[in-house]
């Protein structure tokens, strides 16, 4: 018998709420912006699984080395009786750390994600598969509902992905604090941050050969057209990677390929695209260590353990709640 439960705190109509109110911020802004977490419907969470196996996307095979590499000691050091993660999608690479940790004490499990069907599925694998363990998924947003969290102490929180850097300074030094203040002195913080490299790597992560980038970075449009009733012609976008050495971010655009206007009903709003006006949909950012460090330092963490692959590429910081 498996043990698992699931808490929402994201009904439909919360979803709906928040969807209406980031795009009214985001459409009417100068120069035009949406917030990432509407990438992720069933078809988002489904093609950024694709986005992993590419050979161009290195962060997911580095951080999958690193944590194959690391997990004992990670497990040794904090002896988590619950880990927690942020941002779980499939959970897949999280296996590394589980195994390790169900040597050490391990009896609960409490993913989080937007996504509900990626949650789902990912909470109902790992409780297949980890029979002993008490699986505990929540659908949430990490940027809201970090104190419904449950789980017994010690924890250890994953951040794993790389997901913090799709969070602009600002938003990361809010979330690193909120998620101390839900900590104890002396639990545990694990989090993954891709590190600044050559730009032609990084942009080439961003916009692989095959397209599959591209296609994920467009369906925030369909979702759009889905949920808000909207009319975007989808093909008329392009994909748009760029570094930008000054903020060491990778941004990722939709471009309009001609001007139009498009109407999203739900809202009874009409808004006008010019030829060639570029839509921001995400930021990547990449990181070093003072700086990861710093902005640990900053909301009350400090740096036990910093782990790179061989390559060093890709990141992996364990950082204990300070007191
Ligand atoms: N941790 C996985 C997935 C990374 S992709 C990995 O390393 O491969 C980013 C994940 O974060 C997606 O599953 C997405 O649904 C989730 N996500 C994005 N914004 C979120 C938010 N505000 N709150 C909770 N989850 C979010
Ligand atoms: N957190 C991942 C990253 O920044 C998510 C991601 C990968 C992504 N490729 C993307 C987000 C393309 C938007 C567009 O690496």
């Amino acid at each position: 018998m498996s043990d698992i439960a699931v808490d929402v705190y994201l009904s439909q109509d919360h979803m709906a709420q928040s969807l209406r109110a980031d795009v009214l911020d985001g459409l009417l802004a100068m120069p035009k912006t949406l917030p990432p977490k509407w990438f992720y419907d069933a078809r988002g969470s489904e093609l950024f699984e694709r986005i992993t196996e590419l050979p161009e996307y290195y962060p997911t095979r580095s951080e999958r080395r690193i944590l194959a590499d690391h997990s004992p000691e990670i497990a040794e050091l904090t002896r988590a009786v619950s880990l927690v993660e942020l941002g779980s999608g499939s959970s897949e690479k999280t296996r590394l750390l589980l195994d390790a940790l169900c040597t050490t004490g391990l009896r609960q499990f409490v993913p989080m994600d937007v996504s509900a069907t990626a949650l789902r599925e990912a909470a109902a694998a790992i409780a297949r598969d980890y029979p002993g363990l008490a699986v505990h998924g929540v659908v949430g947003d990490f940027t809201e509902h970090l104190d419904r969290l449950p789980g017994q102490r010690p924890r250890l929180a994953a951040f794993l992905g790389g997901t913090i850097g799709n969070l602009v300074p600002s938003e990361r030094a809010k979330f690193l604090s909120a998620l101390r203040s839900v900590l104890y002195e002396g639990e545990w913080l694990l989090l993954g941050t891709d590190l600044v490299k050559n730009p032609e790597v990084l942009v080439r992560a961003y916009d692989d050969s095959a397209g599959v980038t591209a296609e994920f970075n467009k369906n925030v449009l369909a979702v759009l057209n889905r949920e808000l009733d909207a009319d975007f012609d989808v093909s008329a976008f392009e994909h748009v990677a760029l570094w930008d050495a000054e903020t060491e971010w990778i941004e990722m655009r939709l471009r309009a390929t001609r001007a139009m206007r498009v109407r999203l009903a739900a809202l009874d709003l009409d808004i006008s695209f010019d030829l060639g006006e570029e839509l921001r949909t995400e930021v990547s950012a990449k990181f070093t260590r003072p700086g990861v460090t710093a902005e640990l330092a900053a909301a009350g963490f400090e740096l036990t353990g910093w782990f790179t692959d061989p390559a060093g590429r890709f990141a992996v910081t364990l950082a204990r709640a300070a007191g």
